[in-house]
């Protein structure tokens, strides 16, 4: 993952190229981009990218992994005139696999659920702000919300502090800060802090806090007040009852 304040300077090297921030290309139409998932051939391609985004050395393994066809990940290019201008990987694990300071995302009632992890994002710096990220999260989000994959309940993801635009980005999509993780990272022998951002999807939803038990109360007690007027009139109507009884009684005994 990478963040701003990684590049010193506002020129950058990119697949041999050096671009500056001026050189960013605006699209007009995002409909000649293509979406298309990772092949083996990709993986020169993918590493160099990785490399030039995040700060985190990944194993070659890894490339193997994302970019190999039968892969457990769903890692989803985006194209532009032959050239992979975006790319994102994720995974979905089950709830109970997670580490434990990625535990707490579901509430306890549905913890048998999966929940997807956003492993990498990251889109050619002279193209940022052109929506690709969007629409690569976008693709990732119609594949987690179909049917089949309803169990998945919630996406989340890791970021250093430091990654104002990638924050900026998850926060634009309604991603919420679920944890502050000192240290979480060691970048060149250094430790830095992490966010873990959340996005709950497919009914899923946090634990519930005391504040959360106070509004679900307090909706009960607002809904119930059409109870109220019925508990009025029924009551009058009983004291009504009450009073001729007693008086017809009073007139018997005249
Ligand atoms: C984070 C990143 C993927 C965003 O990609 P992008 O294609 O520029 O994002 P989008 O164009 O879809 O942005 C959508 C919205 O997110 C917000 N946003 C994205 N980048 C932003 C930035 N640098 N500053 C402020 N807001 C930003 C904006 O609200 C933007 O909408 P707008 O352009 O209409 O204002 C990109 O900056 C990047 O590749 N960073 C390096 C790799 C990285 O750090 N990845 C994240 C790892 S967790």
């Amino acid at each position: 993952m990478a963040g701003i304040n990684w590049y010193q300077s506002n020129d950058k090297c990119s697949n041999g190229t050096c671009i500056t921030e001026e050189m960013q290309i605006p699209f007009y139409s995002l409909s000649n981009v293509q979406l298309r998932f990772l092949c083996p051939s990709d993986l020169d391609e993918v590493r160099a990218l990785c490399q030039d985004w995040f700060p985190i050395e990944y194993p070659f393994y890894w490339y193997e992994e994302i970019t190999s066809s039968n892969s457990r990940f769903y890692s989803l290019a985006a194209v532009y005139n032959q050239t992979i201008i975006g790319l994102i990987v994720a995974e979905i694990k089950s709830h109970a696999d997670l580490n434990e300071e990625d535990s707490g995302i579901l509430a306890k009632s549905i913890s048998d659920s999966d929940i997807a992890y956003i492993l990498s994002l990251g889109v050619l710096k002279q193209y940022r702000r052109n929506g690709i990220a969007s629409l690569l999260l976008d693709s990732l989000l119609r594949h987690l919300t179909t049917p089949e994959r309803k169990k998945v309940k919630a996406v989340f993801l890791h970021v250093l502090t430091t990654n104002s635009a990638a924050i900026m980005f998850y926060e634009h999509r309604k991603f919420r800060l679920h944890n502050f993780l000192p240290y979480y990272y060691s970048i060149k022998g250094k430790c830095k802090d992490g966010f873990m951002y959340v996005l709950y999807i497919n009914g899923g939803h946090p634990p519930w806090t005391i504040y959360d038990y106070i509004k679900f109360i307090c909706g009960r007690v607002i809904k119930g007040a059409g109870l109220f007027p019925w508990v009025l009139v029924n009551v009058n109507k009983a004291i009504q009852w009450v009073w001729r009884n007693k008086t017809s009684q009073q007139h018997d005994n005249l």
